[in-house]
């Protein structure tokens, strides 16, 4: 069966039995708890805890969808066989489940109604044999489930295998949020699906009981496709297959792990930039930055050569095409993408071949003086421990811009693994290095002369001052009033305000139409008018993210943080923002706001100027 007919089954199969189907949810969350969309259930979280109703939004008490998802937390794994950052993730979900509620469509449904969907679909749908299923053993104050292992027993599933909390208890996704204990159905010794029974809320480590419980549901497509196309990896599904071949024409025959791990990397990579994740050099940026290293890093130890500006080009046009019909904004965003990547192996290629000439001479210390690449493939040194001055690992990281882990890859390459004493010494050095520089902001802000220099803000008198202060808060609702009607790939990507103009960067696709501009302008006079109040409030830094106050992943946050909040309470708030101020105390204030240009600074990065009079 294809991937393709695979995936129309799941969503029928779930359609017919009551759930709406609810499309992917960017893989930047609405959740600010967390960097990316790790699970399906991230965009249904105020469902389960009655924040909101199912009926109403979706007609129903149960959805399914299939959701892009990317979790690093596998990134050692992924090479060997089922492991991958980015995946599709099928699942069906019900809220609001009322204890003894028997199983109906469109009602919810529990352990019962799960189990039973779950079962049907494996063994009649996908005609796939269990091999066995786990469930929850107890443990932690969580009583065993001994319910879901009666009702694989009367559906015929023999071989049962218990787990505490580690392996059959899951969530929340970040801090906080519905979880609860899992059963698991395996096939072939691979976890093929995940079955949540969201019975908890847990906040701060803490469990609380939901007032209804709810069923999360989660499988990896990936790896369905791989049992039902009985392949022996993921990498030989259809989903994959096309795309290793065409790393394989670049690298070679050249070691299947990091052929896979090229494979992985780029395509989450292809996914996170088409939400509007840009490779950067912090927060979520950072992580389509690293994979792309890490991706280029593999070629170039495993064929010898920087890579071309070029490198992407066919792989990239490859998952488009695998993709493009149920994500269609792959195919829009291509050619942006492209141009995204090229920048990156430009600004890689001189990373990497100056780490690699200098580590090239710390390596031939520990083999006498000779070039390490003219050595390979001749010489295999194995478990050889480099035991190195970690300030000089920090020195190449300073000099080249290059990350710890790609200097582990080239010296693993080479057969030498880094002793514990060359690690703890880099980690000792970069933290004083953190240290200074935070020391150096402060010194460079302290206030010479100038009223006002953040490096955002910038007032030379007591005038400018306030005409600066009323650009804030505007550029504050400007950025509210672009998420509201362009969606939540608006993310700040910078900002430089003087008296005279704000300047505001921020991610999206595309250019702006007049009508948009138009919109945005309206939205924030009309917000201004009606007067609002703004206020701020200190809060813990991972409680004011909980807010789901806006930040500026580049900037570094003092923490406690302020939250400037426009409205009258934080909750129900207009906007709301990790700020150092200054801003008006109402938004009449600010006067008429305007927007005075639209224009492209970069890939994917859109600049407004914008006055107010
Ligand atoms: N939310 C269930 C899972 O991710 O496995």
């Amino acid at each position: 069966m294809s991937s393709e007919e695979i995936r129309k089954k799941f969503l029928a199969f779930f359609k017919e039995r009551g759930h709406t189907i609810v499309s992917s949810s960017s893989l930047i969350p609405d959740d600010p708890s967390v960097l990316l969309t790790t699970a399906g259930m991230q965009q249904f979280k105020k469902y389960y805890t009655g924040e909101a109703d199912p009926m109403k939004d979706f007609g129903s008490k149960n959805t399914a969808s299939i959701q892009k998802s990317f979790r690093t937390s596998d990134i050692d794994e992924v090479g060997d066989e089922s492991h991958l950052t980015f995946f599709e993730m099928l699942g069906n979900f019900s809220f609001g489940y009322k204890p003894g509620e028997p199983v109906s469509p469109k009602g919810g449904y529990f352990k019962k109604g799960a189990i039973t969907y779950a079962h049907d679909f494996i063994t009649k749908e996908m005609g796939l044999a269990i091999d066995y299923v786990s469930v929850f053993e107890g443990g932690d104050g969580v009583p065993a489930d001994t319910e879901s292992e009666e009702i694989w027993k009367s559906l015929g599933v023999k071989s049962i295998k218990k787990f505490g909390r580690t392996d059959n208890f899951w969530g929340p996704t970040g801090n906080e949020g519905p979880c609860g204990p899992t059963t698991e159905i395996y096939i072939n010794g691979v976890e093929i699906w995940n079955i949540v029974f969201n019975e908890y809320y847990c906040k701060n480590g803490k469990l609380e009981k939901l007032k209804t419980p709810g069923v999360d549901t989660g499988m990896g497509l990936e790896r369905l496709v791989m049992v039902s196309q009985e392949k022996n990896n993921i990498f030989e599904t259809d989903l994959l297959q096309p795309i290793m071949h065409s790393i394989i024409e670049i690298q070679g025959d050249k070691p299947i792990g990091q052929i896979r791990l090229i494979v992985d990397h780029l395509r989450a990579a292809v996914f996170l930039i088409s939400d509007g994740v840009l490779p950067g050099k912090e927060g979520r940026g950072y992580i389509p930055r690293r994979l792309l290293r890490r991706a280029l890093t593999a070629h170039y130890l495993d064929v010898g050569a920087g890579p071309d500006k070029n490198f992407f080009q066919n792989p990239v046009s490859i998952i488009i095409d695998i993709y493009k019909h149920f994500y269609p904004d792959l195919l829009n965003n291509g050619d942006r993408m492209m141009s995204i990547m090229q920048d990156e192996v430009e600004k890689y290629s001189k990373i990497l071949t100056g780490t690699v000439a200098d580590l090239k001479k710390l390596y031939s210390r520990f083999i006498g003086g000779v070039d390490p690449e003219r050595l390979l493939p001749n010489v295999v040194v194995k478990n050889n421990v480099a035991d190195i001055d970690g300030s000089i690992l920090f020195r190449i990281r300073e000099t080249h811009g290059v990350d710890f882990e790609v200097m582990k890859m080239v010296m693993e390459k080479w057969g030498f693994s880094f002793s514990e004493r060359t690690e703890k010494e880099f980690d000792e050095a970069y933290q004083k290095h953190q240290e200074k520089s935070r020391a150096g902001l402060e010194k460079k802000f302290g206030g010479h002369g100038l009223i006002l220099d953040t490096g955002e803000l910038k007032a030379g008198d007591e005038e400018e001052l306030k005409k600066v202060t009323r650009l804030h808060t505007a550029t504050h609702l400007m950025q509210q009033a672009l998420r509201n009607i362009l969606g939540n790939e608006v993310h700040q990507a910078g900002s430089d305000i003087t008296a005279e103009r704000t300047r505001f960067d921020f991610t999206y696709h595309r250019k702006l139409t007049p009508e948009e501009i138009k919109k945005i302008e309206t939205e924030v006079n009309e917000v201004i008018a009606r007067d609002m109040p703004v206020h701020f409030k200190e809060m813990p830094i991972e409680e004011a993210k909980k807010t789901g106050a806006l930040y500026f992943f580049k900037e570094k946050y003092p923490d406690p943080v302020n939250v400037y909040y426009v409205g009258k309470t934080i909750e129900d708030a207009y906007s709301k923002e990790f700020c150092g101020g200054p801003h008006v105390t109402h938004t009449r204030e600010i006067g008429r706001f305007r927007i005075l240009k639209e224009e492209a600074v970069g890939a994917g990065v859109r600049r407004i100027r914008a006055s107010v009079d």
